[in-house]
């Protein structure tokens, strides 16, 4: 299971149910790392698609404990057991966690790599993810160059977490 994610200096992922920034060549990356693959998300995150739609040629797997909440072309699952068992068909490695914070607090201990799209910039944020510079098991293994758009600067991040993941 891999994590992927944009975050600020401050490792700020969103404020107000919205992302902090909208960078266009990050939005390819994500889809180009998670095109035919399976994605999570938290019930938020899902709502704050563009007009709430499933990504396209993804499997989307959406999570929330709302019995009322339903889609069509989502699998929703109402707890991290009755995830497990229905990522159990997939391979792991097909597996991306797309947020928000809960999602990715949830699940980070059980990905063995994370995508980090590190915006050199600092927003008001009210949605974090964790900072794997604190935390010993992850170590950053690679890093594109500086990139820029419209003057703000980002990077490519890959970490691997050391740890040897266990299902979640
Ligand atoms: N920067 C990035 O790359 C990035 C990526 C994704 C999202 N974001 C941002 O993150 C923010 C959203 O994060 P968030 O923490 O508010 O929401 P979230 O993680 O997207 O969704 C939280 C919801 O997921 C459901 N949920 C959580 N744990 C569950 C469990 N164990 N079993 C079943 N359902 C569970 C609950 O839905 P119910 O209430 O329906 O039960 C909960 O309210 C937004 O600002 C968004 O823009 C940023």
């Amino acid at each position: 299971m891999k994590a992927i994610v944009a975050v600020d200096m401050n490792w700020g992922i969103g404020f107000k149910g919205d992302l902090l920034q909208r960078i266009p060549e990050d939005m390819k990356f994500f889809k180009q790392m998670t095109v035919g693959k399976v994605v999570v998300m938290g019930r938020n995150t899902f709502e704050s698609l563009p007009t709430s739609n499933p990504l396209k040629d993804r499997t989307n797997i959406v999570l929330s404990k709302n019995r009322s909440f339903n889609h069509d072309k989502v699998i929703v699952c109402e707890s991290q057991s009755q995830l497990v068992q229905k990522l159990d068909k997939y391979s792991t490695d097909d597996v991306f966690v797309i947020g928000g914070e809960a999602i990715y607090t949830m699940l980070l201990p059980f990905c063995n790599e994370a995508y980090i799209t590190k915006i050199e910039s600092r927003y008001s944020a009210d949605k974090y993810f964790e900072n794997l510079d604190k935390r010993d098991t992850w170590k950053l293994v690679s890093s594109s160059d500086v990139k820029f758009y419209e003057g703000i600067r980002y990077r490519f991040l890959k970490y691997v977490n050391q740890i040897r993941q266990c299902k979640p």
